[in-house]
């Protein structure tokens, strides 16, 4: 693999240049930082897998900039998946649909289905539209760790190898997108994201939530261990926590991750708070920021408390209770 000066910058044609080059580039979004490439060239999707240390059979999402595009590259699109799209399009969801043969089989490690969405960040759009073809993109993270929602976070871990990043500033949700797919006419979420479960539902009726699968997962998200920093981690309630942490780790210095209020009894110190205001909204946007603080601090131990599991609350216990398997 090649060593590069990774430089942080805001110029799209800079990007789009090393694109055309078959490069891979880091890129903004609204829910995390991606690191991008051609997803119609299978060397540069190969570059993405490798400066990611990513599995191959993990298949990756397509970004596009309108529409018309999803068109392009999907055979299929049913009317609840149409109204999903008016809906919610650009933003935090991806929608598994049936794919074009165009598509790569390395971007759907052989799948039938393509991941796609339209990413709601006005760089990233206007880069899309300036492109003859879409881009590949999953978290910019070695696999496993944290997602990046900063440009500065891509650079400490993908620095070297690759060329470009290009900074549009924090991400504004904080999470990855809701995924959503069909079996047979139910639609399901596979995994919980920037769009909730309720929005979801307001438009499009019961789903079937099924983002818990743990061995053979339709997609590694979905894995039970991901999202992880490198520190031991505990999640639960507060109670729980109370409950689990034990003398000796009480010696250590704890750190906590909590939603509105410290918990008591702990070093007001190590605690962050991710939403003072009470918003899961902003709670969401904070959390990978917070868990990536933390892991390079000077805590032992990092403990996460339980969110009120509704709206992006559920997103963020999600990757909460992966962290810490
Ligand atoms: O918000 C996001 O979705 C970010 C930004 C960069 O767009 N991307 C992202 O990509 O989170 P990634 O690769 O970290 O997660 C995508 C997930 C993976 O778990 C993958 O397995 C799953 O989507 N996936 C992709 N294509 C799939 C398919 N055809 N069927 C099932 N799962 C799929
Ligand atoms: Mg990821």
């Amino acid at each position: 693999m090649s060593y590069f000066n990774t430089i942080i910058g805001k110029d799209i044609l800079i990007a789009k240049n090393y694109f055309e080059k078959g490069e891979v580039v880091g890129i903004p979004t609204e829910t995390v930082y991606g690191l991008a490439g051609n997803a119609l060239n299978e060397d540069s999707v190969l570059k993405i897998f490798s400066a990611k240390n990513r599995p191959h059979f993990d298949p990756l999402i397509v970004h596009v900039s309108s529409k018309e595009d999803i068109e392009k590259y999907t055979a299929e699109i049913s009317p609840k998946a149409q109204v999903l799209i008016e809906h919610f399009m650009p933003g935090p969801l991806t929608i598994l649909l049936k794919r074009k043969a165009l598509i790569p089989d390395l971007v759907t490690s052989g799948l039938d289905t393509v991941a796609i969405r339209i990413p709601q960040h006005p760089l990233t759009i206007q880069l899309l539209k300036s492109l003859r073809f879409p881009l590949a993109a999953p978290s910019a993270n070695p696999f496993g760790y944290i997602s990046p929602t900063t440009a500065q976070h891509v650079f400490e871990q993908l620095h070297g190898k690759i060329p470009y990043i290009l900074d549009g500033g924090p991400a504004t949700v904080g999470v990855e997108s809701t995924i959503v797919g069909f079996e047979e006419d139910t639609l399901v979420v596979y995994r919980l994201g920037g769009v909730s479960v309720e929005e979801i539902e307001k438009v499009a009726g019961k789903v079937k939530v099924n983002a818990h699968s743990s061995s053979n997962p339709k997609a590694p998200g979905m894995l039970k261990s991901h999202y992880a920093p490198k520190k031991k981690m505990i999640y639960g309630s507060e109670s729980f926590l109370l409950q689990n942490i034990s003398a000796s780790e009480r010696e250590k210095k704890i750190g906590i991750i909590a939603f509105d209020h410290y918990v008591n009894g702990f070093d007001e110190k190590y605690q962050v708070m991710l939403s003072p205001k009470c918003d899961l909204n902003e709670a969401a946007k904070n959390l990978f920021a917070a868990m990536r603080s933390m892991d390079d601090s000077e805590v032992d131990i990092i403990c996460a408390v339980e969110f009120p599991q509704h709206g992006l609350g559920r997103a963020i216990n999600d990757r909460l209770k992966r962290a810490a398997t």
